[in-house]
């Protein structure tokens, strides 16, 4: 009997309630005793009951048995799905020797609300703010790109209504969309761990609403209760003021069913919350607290009744919500003045605090946060540039009093606390890490500490930059989807964390940007509306939907967006003159010592991504199968190439602009074309060989790149066969370096290489130089997938003279890839594990010709090839320092 698949997903989510598309695609893993195991058919039944699956019969669809070698993304097509239902299903499958599992355990998935006219409830928000009666007061500061907002005054606003239940309840599923952000209420509680619901989008295009099963918290007499948040749902952004629609939907035992509207009949009033906005703070006065306002049987009558305002287009919020992931201790505290007590975390991270005092009625405690300190011990808030980042707590006088924000977050590592009631201690702050809480699947440990550190530190700062939408950074006046920034780390952020909703969604957010002339915002959603976006900027589109593709085998994103790559790479051609771009603005964005490149053209970035994007979107046409456009865009990738080269390609073997006064050779320059075999074939050597002199001499084996250049030098020197230069470079400790970083006491990645502590651009914990990190799981573990969805790849890791160890693991979409190495006296040993259904090329390094390999216990090398089919491992070749043998599933343990 072989073993039934396990980790059943539909949309990539265990047992997703939200699902709102018609066809929802089933995912599962297998596992095996024997290697070299691959599925050679599966069946899927899907019931409305968990009944019917047990007679292993489907009422909606049983596929029989399908010949395929496909586990991931399988959709659905069975009879019509209908909203607000739950469904079963269950899977087994066949090994290719044709022995047949049993069926999986049943998985569920609930359809969220598939059609428009499934939404019976109504928009309602407070009359003032359609009045025009309290309007948002913003204050409006411009500078720089954009406009800076700050919200001033403004209260949150509580909703409620009360209902009662009193029948037999079945199920009870309730959908929800509170705009700028909601805190959901119901009999008195919380419903959920959720923060800053819903996921930010462009509201007048969409707005997304979460699902909730309440069918535990729901008796006889109910109140439900919300708080409204302003969010970015303000006049600054492009929106009137916060609203929300809410729908219960009861199914009875007796076959009935009840919905419960916002409507009319909804009450509200304001409350405790006296300010809120996410650069501001909040402001929480706790004598206006409304004890019971969210219980049954609260005297609402004083409240003031709602209005039904118009609404935004809904759809379901399927991505992980924010959520607190960890409790943060503050490592000290200490009181650089009288009345003021700074907490160090000792590490820089986005969330909020939790307070925790007592003392009189009216007494104000004021909050402020930083990233960093100044000499004297006190706060300094440069890097906060503008925004307040100030919460603000006023004791209503009772025992211990608990509070934390609602609607608002800080980036930071130092608190500062003023007006605390006598002498806070340690435990009066706790610190709350949050983010959109993505699976973790990558793990990576070697044994050099300063790369572990810097592993380390890329996490803290990718999660710290997951804020329902990729941002630049969490503490300054910005905290935006910038484009550019999100698609560098897009394939760091997919091998530590499953990425594939958040994208997903993050994909059709930008094709929401996108104008009729095909261009797209530098920010997305566009609430900095900078069209057209730097090229490097909008390459997130492609980029962003390619990996997607090459990871989670996900075909739907590219046919869905299709349309729309080709809008935009024509947007791109048209604004081209010679096939040469200049519509940048960043180019390689922040390498040492400035912030836009003296030594990488911005052009040369810009045409250099029209080429990337368009050499990508032909290979989607070909897999889409639109022969036509492939053969079309691959031409035009040809002429933008030779464009570039004319352009750029010196006779003096580097790639640069003869009108640049610093004559030092650009490394991204170079990097960038060879990265795509862009360079004529007779002039290959010597533009690496200038590289690499430049690196070794003029640099002395430093980066000398911004963000663009960072994603591409180590894999360029490493494929080139320098894997010891990126090495070197990767491991400084001297300016510029991210070791420098480490050394000057960063504990995320800074936005600049250099340390800087006044005002400006300074962020402490940017995310995009973070983009070095695959090179850690592809070179040091050596993991590179050679097709989609992992059904090929390579372990090939390099061997640092430096290094004992390293390892990686990676929870990838087909199962467990495992690939550790280990120097021990004289021996070395690499481990690997393959998943079901995958075929790995494992790269095993020999110190000289007449060191055997073995496999276990026995040898499968020395030399000459030997007959090793038996352990599923067969010869390929040997290159230079590496013999490559072709391995399929299992575990496998190599040493030489
Ligand atoms: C942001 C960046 C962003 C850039 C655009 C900055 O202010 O913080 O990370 O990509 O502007 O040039």
């Amino acid at each position: 009997m072989i073993k039934p698949p396990y980790k059943l997903r539909c949309e990539y989510v265990e047992n997703p309630i939200e699902i709102d598309t018609p066809f929802p695609r089933f995912s599962w893993i297998l596992e095996h005793e024997q290697r070299n195991q691959s599925q050679s058919a599966y069946q899927i039944i899907v019931s409305s009951e968990e009944s019917l699956l047990n007679s292993e019969k489907g009422d909606l669809w049983d596929t029989g048995k399908i010949i395929s070698e496909n586990n991931i993304n399988i959709e659905y097509n069975g009879k019509p799905l209908k909203s607000n239902e739950m469904y079963f299903w269950h899977v087994k499958w066949w090994d290719k020797d044709n022995s047949e599992s049993s069926f999986s355990r049943f998985s569920s998935f609930g359809m969220a609300l598939l059609e428009k006219s499934d939404w019976k409830s109504k928009w309602i928000s407070k009359k003032d703010f359609v009045d025009k009666k309290t309007r948002i007061s913003l204050q409006y500061k411009s500078g720089g790109v954009g406009l800076f907002g700050r919200l001033k005054e403004v209260n949150a606003i509580y909703l409620r209504k009360e209902f009662n239940v009193e029948k037999q309840i079945e199920a009870a599923k309730l959908y929800i969309s509170g705009l700028g952000y909601y805190e959901l209420r119901l009999n008195g509680k919380k419903i959920g761990d959720r923060i800053l619901e819903p996921a930010q989008t462009d509201y007048n295009k969409i707005a997304l609403y979460s699902t909730y099963d309440i069918i535990d918290h729901l008796q006889e007499r109910n109140a439900i209760g919300v708080i409204l948040g302003n969010g970015r749902c303000v006049e600054l952004y492009g929106y009137d003021f916060p609203k929300l629609i809410v729908q219960i939907q009861i199914q009875y035992t007796d076959g009935t069913s009840e919905i419960i509207c916002t409507d009319e009949s909804w009450k509200l009033s304001t409350g405790p919350i006296l300010e809120n906005g996410i650069y501001y703070g909040e402001k929480f006065d706790a004598r206006l607290e409304m004890p019971g306002w969210d219980n049954p049987n609260f005297e609402d009558s004083a409240w003031d009744n709602v209005s039904v305002v118009e609404g935004y287009n809904l759809a379901s919020q399927l991505m992980q919500p924010i959520q607190i992931t960890k409790v943060m201790t503050p490592q000290k505290v200490e009181s650089p003045q009288p009345g003021m007590y700074i907490y160090d975390f000792g590490q820089n991270f986005t969330g909020f605090i939790r307070l925790k005092v007592q003392g009189p009625r009216g007494c104000q405690v004021k909050v402020r946060f930083a990233e960093l300190i100044k000499e004297d011990g006190t706060l300094n808030t440069a890097t906060n540039r503008s925004a307040p980042v100030t919460d603000i707590y006023i004791l209503k006088g009772e025992r211990e009093e608990i509070y934390q924000p609602h609607f608002t977050y800080h980036g930071f590592r130092y608190v500062e606390l003023t007006g605390f009631p006598g002498v806070p201690s340690k435990d009066s702050i706790e610190g709350y890490f949050f983010h959109s809480n993505v699976p973790k699947v990558g793990e990576f440990f070697c044994s050099n500490e300063l790369i572990n550190k810097i592993h380390t530190n890329i996490i803290w700062g990718q999660l710290s930059n997951l804020m329902s939408i990729p941002t630049d950074c969490p503490q300054r006046d910005e905290r935006h989807g910038w484009m550019g920034d999100a698609q560098i780390v897009s394939e760091e952020a997919m091998l530590n964390f499953d990425m594939a909703l958040f994208y997903t969604k993050y994909l059709r957010d930008i094709q929401l940007s996108q104008k009729e002339d095909g261009s797209i915002s530098d920010v997305v959603p566009p609430h900095w509306p900078i069209y057209p976006a730097d090229p490097a900027w909008g390459s997130a589109y492609i980029t962003i939907a390619w990996h997607i593709y090459w990871y989670y085998s996900d075909i739907r994103v590219l046919k869905e967006h299709y349309e729309s790559f080709k809008l935009y790479i024509e947007f791109l051609s048209n604004t081209s003159k010679d096939n040469i771009l200049s519509i940048g603005k960043y180019g390689d964005w922040c390498p040492p010592m400035c912030i836009v490149s003296k030594r990488t053209p911005i052009d040369l970035v810009s045409t250099w991504y029209y080429y990337h994007d368009t050499l990508i979107f032909s290979k989607i046409a070909k897999i889409l199968g639109n022969d036509k456009d492939c053969t079309y865009y691959s031409e035009k990738a040809k002429e933008i190439k030779d464009a570039f080269n004319r352009e750029f390609l010196m006779h003096t073997y580097k790639y640069i602009k003869v009108s640049f006064t610093d004559r030092a050779i650009s490394q991204t320059s170079n990097v960038l074309p060879l990265s795509l075999n862009m360079v004529p074939e007779n002039r290959e050597k010597e533009i690496l060989n200038s590289l690499i002199e430049a690196i070794r001499g003029h640099y002395d084996y430093h980066m000398d790149t911004g963000l663009v250049g960072t994603r591409y030098i180590l894999e360029v020197l490493t494929e080139n066969g320098y894997p010891e230069i990126a090495y070197k470079m990767i491991t400084q400790t001297s300016f510029p370096s991210l070791g420098y970083m480490i050394k000057e006491g960063a504990t995320t990645i800074w936005e600049r290489w250099e340390k800087l502590e006044s005002s400006g651009m300074n962020s402490q914990n940017h995310i995009m130089l973070g983009s070095v990190d695959t090179w850690f799981y592809k070179t040091l573990a050596g993991i590179k997938s050679l097709t989609p969805g992992w059904k090929t790849f390579r372990i090939k890791p390099f061997i640092s003279e430096d290094m004992n160890y390293a390892q990686a693991k990676l929870n990838s979409i087909k199962g467990l890839i495992y690939s550790a190495w280990e120097k021990k006296d004289l021996n070395f040993k690499l481990t690997v594990i393959i998943p079901v259904g995958c075929d790995a090329e494992v790269w095993v390094p020999i110190k000289d010709e007449n060191s055997p390999i073995k496999e276990g216990d026995t040898v499968i090398w020395d030399r000459e090839e030997r007959g090793t089919g038996h352990l599923g491992i067969t010869f390929k070749s040997k290159e230079d320092n590496y013999v490559v043998f072709n391995i399929g599933s299992g575990y496998y343990e190599f040493s030489s």
